[in-house]
């Protein structure tokens, strides 16, 4: 690692200077080999990966908290978003109260913040999950219509060809809500219904959403650790 770090570390492979851009092989190098050598070598003082979670009012809010939870076991900054009716279902549904739902994400910004640094797309992020993800955010996001942080932040991720994961919950679907889906899966989005995999046969609801939630950290390469992966028939 080190080594890739210093010794074959050229002016070529490592992007264009602010100068102009770089051509190819023929192209005359401004850096003076000596200085490539005594160049200071980059310590991997990596930052923390960045992930933005929205909640909204769709049932399931214990998706959206055990999705934070997971994120903070395995070290990734989270920037949480709550919509004001998901802090109705977090009350309603679960034994949370929405502040300590806060409480688990190291940054939140108001649903009306369109100021807030995740709002920009020279804010560095991995990408967004928007857990549970209600039909009308849905909507918002699929006709790029940004009047809250959460569809604005979504049309972030979209124009900057980052991940965008929605857990859309909503049954039955209506072809007004197909029709969002599909549209905005081939706009880069990816539609994850939080549909139970019963071939687990959960012993509990909690197995059922931490499967949920495993395989939903699954598409930003993040694994939760905590569920039994298929690996055929069991013997
Ligand atoms: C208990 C409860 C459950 C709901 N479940 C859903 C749902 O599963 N899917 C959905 O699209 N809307 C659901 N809704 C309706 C949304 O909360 C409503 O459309 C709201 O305007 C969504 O706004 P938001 O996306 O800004 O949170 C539910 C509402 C309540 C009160």
């Amino acid at each position: 690692m080190l080594s890739m770090l210093s010794g074959t570390h050229t002016p070529q492979s490592g992007g264009a200077s602010p100068g102009g851009s770089q051509t190819g092989a023929t192209t005359p190098i401004e850096t003076h080999p000596e200085q490539i050598q005594h160049a200071p070598i980059q310590q991997s003082t990596k930052p923390r990966k960045r992930i933005v979670v929205a909640m909204t009012g769709a049932t399931g809010a214990i998706l959206g908290i055990k999705v934070l939870i997971a994120l903070r076991r395995l070290n990734i900054e989270t920037h949480l978003v709550m919509s004001k009716w998901a802090e109705a279902t977090i009350k309603y549904e679960t034994d949370y109260h929405p502040s300590n739902v806060r409480a688990l994400a190291d940054h939140v910004h108001n649903i009306n913040d369109m100021a807030a640094p995740v709002s920009s797309g020279s804010f560095k992020t991995e990408g967004m999950i928007v857990v549970p993800c209600s039909m009308k955010t849905l909507a918002a996001i699929h006709s790029g219509f940004c009047d809250d942080l959460i569809s604005r932040t979504a049309d972030v991720m979209l124009k900057e060809r980052r991940k965008l994961v929605l857990v859309a919950r909503e049954t039955p679907l209506s072809d007004i809500h197909l029709r969002n889906m599909l549209e905005i899966t081939r706009s880069g989005a990816i539609i994850f219904p939080p549909v139970p995999a019963y071939y687990i046969r959960a012993a509990s609801v909690d197995d059922l959403v931490d499967q949920s939630v495993g395989r939903m950290l699954d598409m930003f390469d993040l694994d939760t650790g905590d569920f039994t992966r298929w690996e055929g028939w069991e013997k």
